[in-house]
């Protein structure tokens, strides 16, 4: 009887509180989380400027900073149940280097930014314990004194958690495939405030969707469990060269992408790209040894060419990320495709990236970044992959070592992004019309360079990939917090892989 009163009793005083807590973010604050951080204080300006592209600063009511999976699982518990967020949406963010705007970031929503969860641990067992907000290069820099390092992103300031749940396309890939495919297991903070574990026996079927399908889509990933590789230093950099050299570019990634198998250690990007701070336009190529072997034969067609100028040294992998970064400043415009290693399109691709450069110089701002890249995409991924459960990127249905493109335009202004949009989803769709053309053209397109709004890379995996996201989906968000109460990021919801 007077437990009943006493229970009466805390329901009202609860219900006063909460009706003073009126906004969500004063309730997020209230439930004892300690960084919530309002506009117009100091800790929301370094957060609201925090991303790579200008593109994904939006203008969140307040962002929050969990501290770890307790807090996550509070921060979940709050946003999806108390009455003031009811009609409040969120987003998810970890290092914020997805560039399109409404990836990692809401307007008039709650901004999950997990920078704090930042922590790398190396466990005695040769797993390295990652969290999801740490950036690449300070994940390598608490593994390099171990003499180990995980497969992770190339540029030391991009975050975990995007890289890992889009691929993650590494130095080591041509060793150990993606990078999501050497996680062993992944924590999740699932909608309804439940922590798991997804790997190979528990939970599988999330562990897999995972792996490629945008972390976004079914959970806040807490941690990641991730194989540890035992290295010593890394020959390698960044080399540049005059554009008159690009036939003998072409074909000298040609042949690496037919060959990939028969070096693994080896890693190449190629790229065609104009930036003011380098003079204009250039061939600047990364090319990386992961066992330490300088200017092994495989780079020998690139290193024959004449180059203006390179990086290429014996350095750990921490000063090998450290050194690159794309400029900061500029909205990003992005688009991908994936084609066949075919000599025509790579030349109709470098040429659509000349005509937009110079297009760009006489009709917009010459302060603008372009580039085109290629990068291999073997079929032995997919052979690595399948050896540790699968991801969901559709990738075994390739049945050959292809080359993924991106195709970048990035400005200054908001009016300049609009015009650059436009501009890139035709340039983009001229480049798959041309490799169609030559039935060259991989249905196939990477979700970690895709552009938004206008490419859908979930749908790219296929039916049998489509399926089971779908499924994890409403097996692990059933109400669909993650769908519709959490837009940001390649939502199923808003793909064909959904429909
Ligand atoms: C300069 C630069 C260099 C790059 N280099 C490479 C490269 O070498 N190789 C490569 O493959 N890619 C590369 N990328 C692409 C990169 O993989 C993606 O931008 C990636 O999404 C970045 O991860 P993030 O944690 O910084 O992303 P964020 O922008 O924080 O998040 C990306 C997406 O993941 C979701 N997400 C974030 N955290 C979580 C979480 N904990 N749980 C669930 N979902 C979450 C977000 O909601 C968002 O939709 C590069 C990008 C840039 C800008
Ligand atoms: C409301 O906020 C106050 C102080 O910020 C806090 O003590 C209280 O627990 C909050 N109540 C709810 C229901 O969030
Ligand atoms: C956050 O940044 C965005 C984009 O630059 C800007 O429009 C907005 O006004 C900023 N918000 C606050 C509260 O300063
Ligand atoms: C983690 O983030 C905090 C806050 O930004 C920073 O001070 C710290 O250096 C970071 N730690 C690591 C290991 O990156
Ligand atoms: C790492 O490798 C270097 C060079 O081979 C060696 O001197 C050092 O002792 C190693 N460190 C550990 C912790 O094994």
């Amino acid at each position: 009887m007077s437990g009943r009163v006493v229970l009466f009793l805390l329901a009202s005083v609860a219900a006063v509180a909460q009706a003073q807590n009126s906004t969500c973010c004063e309730a997020l604050r209230g439930s004892g989380l300690e960084y919530v951080y309002f506009r117009d204080t100091p800790a929301y300006q370094e957060r609201n400027i925090s991303y790579f592209s200008v593109s994904a600063q939006l203008d969140p009511i307040c962002f929050v900073q969990p501290t770890g999976t307790a807090d996550v699982v509070k921060t979940v518990n709050i946003l999806v149940k108390h009455p003031a967020c009811l009609d409040t949406k969120f987003a998810v963010r970890s290092g914020g280097h997805m560039q399109w705007a409404g990836s990692n970031n809401i307007d008039d929503g709650v901004t999950v930014d997990l920078g704090l969860m930042n922590s790398t641990t190396l466990e005695s067992n040769g797993i390295a314990a990652v969290q999801p907000g740490a950036r690449w290069g300070a994940v390598y820099e608490a593994l390099d004194p171990f003499n180990y390092t995980v497969v992770g992103g190339r540029e030391h300031a991009v975050g975990v958690a995007g890289f890992l749940t889009g691929g993650g396309n590494s130095f080591f890939s041509a060793r150990f495939g993606f990078a999501a495919d050497t996680v062993k297991n992944f924590e999740v903070v699932l909608a309804n405030g439940e922590v798991v574990n997804a790997n190979l026996n528990e939970n599988s079927d999330l562990f897999q969707v995972l792996k490629g399908g945008g972390g976004s889509n079914y959970g806040i990933v807490t941690r990641f469990d991730m194989y540890a590789v035992a290295i010593t230093k890394l020959w390698g950099g960044v080399g540049i060269w005059d554009t008159s050299y690009r036939e003998q570019h072409i074909n000298a990634h040609i042949k690496w992408v037919d060959n990939v198998e028969k070096y693994p250690p080896g890693s190449t990007v190629m790229a065609f790209t104009y930036q003011p701070v380098l003079g204009g336009s250039v061939i600047l190529n990364f090319h990386h040894d992961t066992e330490g072997h300088v200017a092994a034969p495989a780079f020998d067609d690139f290193l024959a060419i004449p180059q203006v100028s390179n990086t290429f040294r014996i350095a750990s992998h921490t000063e090998m990320a450290d050194e690159l970064e794309l400029p900061y400043g500029y909205r990003n415009v992005w688009f991908t495709t994936a084609v066949r290693n075919d000599p025509r399109i790579y030349n109709k691709i470098v040429d659509l990236h000349n005509q937009l450069t110079e297009e760009w110089k006489s009709e917009g701002d010459p302060d603008f970044m372009a580039e085109t890249n290629f990068q291999a995409i073997p079929r032995s991924f997919t052979e690595h992959s399948l050896a540790n459960g699968g991801n969901i990127l559709g990738l075994d249905q390739v049945n050959e070592n292809v080359v993924m493109n991106l195709f970048v335009i990035a400005v200054r202004t908001r009016d300049l992004e609009v015009k650059a949009t436009e501009k890139i989803k035709a340039y983009g769709a001229q480049i798959e019309a041309f490799a169609a053309s030559v039935d060259g053209l991989v249905d196939w397109r990477y979700l970690n360079y895709a552009g938004g709004g206008y490419q859908d890379p979930l749908a790219s995996y296929g039916e049998e990939s489509s399926a089971k996201m779908k499924a994890a989906s409403a097996k692990y968000d059933p109400t669909g917090i993650f769908q519709t109460k959490s837009p940001a990021g390649f939502k199923l919801s808003n793909s064909r892989a959904g429909s």
